[in-house]
Order: C-alpha cells, then sequence, then structure tokens
C-alpha cells in the first residue's frame, strides 16, 4: 500500500498543524522572494493551493483579492485565525487541489508553495493550477526539488523514504512535472541549500 495518498497527507497535516508555523520560519525569505516575483497587484484574484497555515499571507501587501484553498482543515484554522489578525479578507475553502473547484480561467494569479513535492499526483496539481488561470496569468511554485536532469543524487535517495512518511517526496523533478502543463517557465533561481530549495514563475500563454 502507498503511503503517498491524500488521506496521509491529511494525517500527518493534521498532526503538524499545531507547530508547523515554528518548523517554517527559515522559508519567511522564500516566501517573500517568491511573491514578489509574483507580484500581485491591487483587484487581481489570487489563489493559494494547498495553503497551509497561511504564512504567505504575512507578505501580501498589494490589495489582491484571496482565495485559500487546503486539503488539511486544521491547517485552514490557523489560516483562518491568521487572515483575522492581519485583518485581510481571504476566501479559505478544504479542498483538493487535485480537483480544484473552480472554473477555467478564474484567477490571474495561483501561488504553489510546498505543495508540489507534498500532493500526491503533482502533474494533476499543475494542471489544475494552469486551467484555473486565465490566458496570461501567473504561477509561483516553491518548493524542494532534485535536478532536472541526470541521475537522482545519492543523498535525496536516501533521504526520501524517511521525507516521504514525514512531511514530503525529495525525488521530485520540477521541469518533468511542467512539461506539458500549459505553463511556461519564464524565470526559475535556486532559493537555498543550492538549489534543493526552488523558486519559479511560469506563465499560462
Ligand atoms: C508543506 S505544507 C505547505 C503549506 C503552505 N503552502 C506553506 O507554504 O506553508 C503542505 C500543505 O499541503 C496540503 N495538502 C496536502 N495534500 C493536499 C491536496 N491533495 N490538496 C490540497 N492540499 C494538500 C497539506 O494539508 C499542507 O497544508
Amino acid at each position: 500500500m502507498s503511503i503517498n495518498t491524500n488521506l496521509w497527507n491529511r494525517i500527518r497535516y493534521s498532526c503538524w498543524a499545531p507547530i508547523y508555523d515554528l518548523i517554517a520560519v527559515p522559508t519567511r525569505p522564500m516566501r517573500r522572494r517568491s511573491l514578489a516575483l509574483a507580484n500581485l497587484q491591487p483587484g487581481e484574484r489570487v489563489l493559494f493551493v494547498g495553503a497551509g497555515t497561511g504564512l504567505d499571507l504575512d507578505f501580501i501587501t498589494a490589495g489582491p483579492i484571496v482565495t485559500a484553498t487546503d486539503l488539511t482543515p486544521a491547517m485552514l484554522e490557523k489560516l483562518r485565525r491568521r487572515a483575522e489578525q492581519l485583518n485581510l479578507a481571504v476566501g479559505a475553502r478544504v479542498m483538493d487541489g487535485h480537483a480544484l473547484e473552480f472554473a477555467d480561467g478564474s484567477f490571474d494569479v495561483v501561488v504553489l508553495h510546498f505543495i508540489v513535492a507534498v500532493i500526491p499526483d503533482p502533474v494533476r496539481c499543475i494542471r489544475e493550477a494552469a486551467r484555473v488561470l486565465r490566458p496570461g496569468g501567473r504561477a509561483v511554485i516553491l518548493d524542494k526539488f532534485a535536478p532536472d536532469d541526470g541521475p537522482m543524487p545519492l543523498w535525496l535517495r536516501l533521504l526520501n523514504p524517511l521525507a516521504i512518511v514525514l512531511a514530503t517526496n525529495v525525488n521530485r523533478r520540477l521541469g518533468s512535472i511542467l512539461a506539458g502543463s500549459g505553463l511556461r517557465v519564464v524565470h526559475r533561481e535556486a532559493a537555498a541549500l543550492r538549489g534543493f530549495f526552488q523558486i519559479a514563475l511560469a506563465v499560462k500563454d
């Protein structure tokens, strides 16, 4: 039986929810950078997929219309509280990132922070993100990725079985996940740990 399921994700992220914000403190500069690349404009419709506890909300300034979705109610509950504290109007909904309950072209920007390496089927998730973006819309992706080419580095192969159980897959390659998705990468950069953490900005043509 595979552990790579929505059920396991909901269980483990329900466990992480109370301490997630503490563990994720080092990701703050990466979030700030990714959202700067997203360049949110006032009034733009932005969707956060796998939004978690809403740590990204701290970096929203321009006044976009924010929708946040996540599979795990305990994570979203924290997000709702954070939004309230920030006095930010956020439409928060429990939703599976494999099957977004929005019409085609509903958003100007989709934010995928630390979801592509976590969700069971990242290709489906990215395709859903592309579907709900309007033509010309932007997506930012921030996560841990293996190099696009060459053999999987030994340390990532060794780390993956434990990482998968605890929180995330560390053997995913962004290039192959994005191939054929309808999203074109216009910028990609190393965010931390010599490019293990990466940020990509992509556009829907
Ligand atoms: C590593 S956390 C990232 C949370 C947030 N995006 C952040 O940057 O802090 C992964 C999140 O993905 C959510 N998740 C896992 N599987 C999902 C799915 N199928 N659909 C939507 N969210 C999912 C988890 O509940 C968890 O909140």
